[in-house]
């Protein structure tokens, strides 16, 4: 499905480090079309509902308080497999077992200040999706390079 969504984050330590762009550029690249972006610095109450599964986890706490601990660049970013694509672009969730070319395996090596999130499945995207973006602010376009992509 070339209509196919996900969450994808700049978290605070890569917003401080000025990774939005390099971050953007992978997905633009790789032809995935942006549906919508925002700078927002979550609340406790919006962390703990987006991270509620991992409520029982030793480092929950110190997760939320990294978090909320400055802004974040949420997005939508839209196309075909883009959830699963999208976590091959971020590489994984250690950087230290991340590979070379993914996002973390080039600019992270600790768990805790892994720089980008993305939603984890289909199901997880809409929700994560509906928590962070109302539904007026997805942006609904065809982009110029679409027929070139697909
Ligand atoms: S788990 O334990 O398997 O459920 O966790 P995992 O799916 O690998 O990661 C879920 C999110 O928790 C973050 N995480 C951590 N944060 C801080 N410290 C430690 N040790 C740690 N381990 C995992 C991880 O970055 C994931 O965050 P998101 O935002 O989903 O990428």
């Amino acid at each position: 499905m070339s209509n196919e969504q996900t969450f994808i984050a700049v978290k605070p330590d890569g917003v401080q480090r000025g990774l939005i762009g390099p971050i953007i550029t992978r997905f633009e690249q790789r032809g995935y079309k942006l549906a919508a972006i925002k700078l927002i610095t979550p609340s406790k109450e919006h962390l703990e509902k987006h991270y509620a599964d991992l409520s029982d986890k030793p480092f929950f706490k110190g997760l939320i308080t990294y978090m909320g601990s400055g802004p974040v660049c949420a997005m939508v970013w839209e196309g075909r497999d883009v959830v699963k694509t999208g976590r091959v672009i971020l590489g994984a969730t250690n950087p230290l077992a991340s590979q070379p070319g993914t996002i973390r395996g080039d600019y992270a090596i600790d768990v805790g200040r892994n720089v980008c999130h993305g939603s984890d499945a289909v199901e997880s995207a809409k929700k994560e999706i509906a928590l962070w973006f109302k539904p007026e602010e997805l942006v609904s376009y065809k982009q110029a390079q679409h027929d070139w992509i697909y």
